[in-house]
């Protein structure tokens, strides 16, 4: 599977997730968990859509498996990371060092991210494109 089709159908799958828990939250009327339900939105829906169009914009990247293997981090992290979220807004301590690692890793997987850029703004320039 291309990195793009693997970012989009991820976002679309965590934005639904993310939406049904703002519609839950509203409903009930306990914000309490706020934090996890925009990071699930702001990470798993924009952040991972936006991966999905860079890599859609760049085929050569896009079919190479450290894209895929990107992209996957950053789903798993992110679910991680909104699992120890939650957790810590529902009165439990453990998600903290759970939101810790996942923060970690999704930032770690941000810079294979920005080293995936920088390598094709370099490649683009020896190209001539
Ligand atoms: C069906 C869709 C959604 C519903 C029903 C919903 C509902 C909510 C609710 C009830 C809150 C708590 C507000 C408060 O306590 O002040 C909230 C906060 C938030 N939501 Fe959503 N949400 C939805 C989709 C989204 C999406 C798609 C995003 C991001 C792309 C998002 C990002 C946020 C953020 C960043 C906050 C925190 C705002 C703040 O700091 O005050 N939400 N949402
Ligand atoms: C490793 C990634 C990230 C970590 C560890 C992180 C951590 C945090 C923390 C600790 C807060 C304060 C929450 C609170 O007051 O309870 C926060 C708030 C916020 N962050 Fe992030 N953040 C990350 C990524 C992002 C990204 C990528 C976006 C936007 C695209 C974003 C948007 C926001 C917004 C809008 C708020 C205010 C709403 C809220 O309290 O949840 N964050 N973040």
């Amino acid at each position: 599977m291309k990195a793009s089709s693997l970012s989009f159908q991820a976002a679309v799958l965590l934005g639904v997730v993310g939406m049904l828990w703002g519609i839950v939250m509203a409903a009930s009327g306990d914000h309490g968990t706020m934090p996890a339900h925009a990071h699930l939105n702001l990470l798993g829906w924009v952040s991972l859509f936006l991966f999905g169009i860079f890599y859609h914009l760049h085929p050569a990247i896009d079919r190479s498996r450290l894209a895929r293997v990107q992209s996957g981090i950053w789903i798993v992290a992110t679910a991680v990371l909104t699992v120890g979220v939650a957790l810590v807004h529902t009165g439990r301590p453990i998600g903290d060092p759970i939101a810790a690692v996942a923060s970690l890793a999704i930032i770690a997987d941000m810079l294979l991210f920005g080293w995936l850029v920088l390598r094709r703004e370099r490649i683009g320039k020896v190209a001539g494109a």
